[in-house]
């Protein structure tokens, strides 16, 4: 009968399939990688030829001496055009070597307060001045290099212990990183790792806990050695060990520089020479802790709603 297969021809037919099914299946693979690889790439060239929205001013000078009296004037910040300010017309004097605490609620601008100082935003009124010289007239680097900050959240990058503090300063030598451990009581629990100062953190390495991975922020800092320091205390509960180390150090790190702190401890608020209590509002009070209880205001609500919890 013609135009009917018999058997031979068929398995020969099905074989002929299977054998070209594979390339077209290949070149379909191909088309599909290609494409994405050229929009992964193109997407790549235009992250490269974003300019950072916070560059140095032309004329931007590197002062030779900090001595980290800051000032806010009038300032006001919004995230984003179409969202609330954060502050409005915010002003605030810091004198070189005074150790402050700032307390407010939860989202109310605390850590975005301390964010200006070294310009991860720009203010959208007003000014900030370091010692008398706009903020915005220094070069970025000299004012970073010149602040240390410990954050509510640290980030510890893929690498060694020793790495990781040597980011304070990258041209530390190896005894110099164990003496900021030391001073950050960070030490003993440092040589309680596997592999001691060279154990390897970080995405695939040793987990450390919340106060672990701050008291390493803090011997940063204690190597960078900068006139001002901002310090954000960790919101979620530490461990009773970390909390009091943590408190040691910070008292011997703010000796002779210029600290902020961003207070959720009572015993931190309770040593700093002058609370700042944001709200709303902007600044609501300030003084010493005994002068603020007797005031009887914002602030005597919030540590009376602490000492209750
Ligand atoms: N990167 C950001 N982009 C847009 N809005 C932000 C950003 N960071 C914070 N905000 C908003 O700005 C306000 C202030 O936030 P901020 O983190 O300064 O508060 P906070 O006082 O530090 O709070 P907490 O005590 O919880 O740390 C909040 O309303 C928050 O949602
Ligand atoms: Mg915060």
């Amino acid at each position: 009968m013609q135009g009917t297969l018999d058997l031979p021809e068929l398995i020969t037919f099905l074989l002929c399939v299977a054998i070209l099914i594979e390339p077209i299946r290949r070149y379909g693979n191909f088309t599909r990688l290609y494409q994405e690889g050229i929009a992964g790439f193109e997407r790549f060239m235009e992250v490269l030829e974003v300019q950072p929205d916070i560059q140095d001013a032309e004329n931007a000078i590197e002062p030779e001496i900090i001595q980290g009296n800051i000032s806010f004037q009038n300032v006001s910040f919004q995230y984003r055009q179409d969202s609330g300010h954060v502050f409005n017309n915010l002003s605030l004097d810091i004198k070189a070597g005074e150790f402050v605490a700032l307390v407010g609620s939860s989202g109310i601008g605390k850590t975005t307060l301390c964010s200006l100082i070294p310009r991860f935003y720009e203010v959208n009124a007003g000014e900030i001045r370091l010692d008398s010289t706009n903020i915005k007239e220094i070069r970025l680097e000299a004012l970073r290099r010149n602040i240390g900050l410990v954050q509510q959240d640290v980030y510890l990058f893929a690498g060694t212990v020793a790495d990781n503090i040597r980011y304070g300063n990258v041209n530390a030598s190896d005894a110099e990183i164990v003496a900021a451990a030391k001073k950050a009581n960070a030490h003993d629990f440092i040589m309680a790792l596997p592999n001691g100062y060279n154990t390897d953190i970080g995405q695939r390495g040793v987990k450390l806990s919340g106060g672990q991975k701050q008291r390493l922020s803090i011997a940063r800092v204690f190597l960078k050695d900068p006139p001002m320091l901002i310090f954000d205390e960790a919101t979620s509960a530490l461990d009773n060990e970390s909390e009091k180390a943590i408190q040691a150090s910070l008292e011997q790190l703010a000796n002779d520089r210029t600290t902020i702190v961003i207070a959720h401890r009572l015993s931190t608020v309770r040593n700093a020479q002058r609370i700042v209590v944001l709200t709303e509002e902007g600044i609501d009070e300030q003084g010493t802790h005994d002068e603020l209880i007797a005031l009887g205001g914002t602030y005597a609500n919030l540590y009376n709603m602490q000492l209750s919890l």
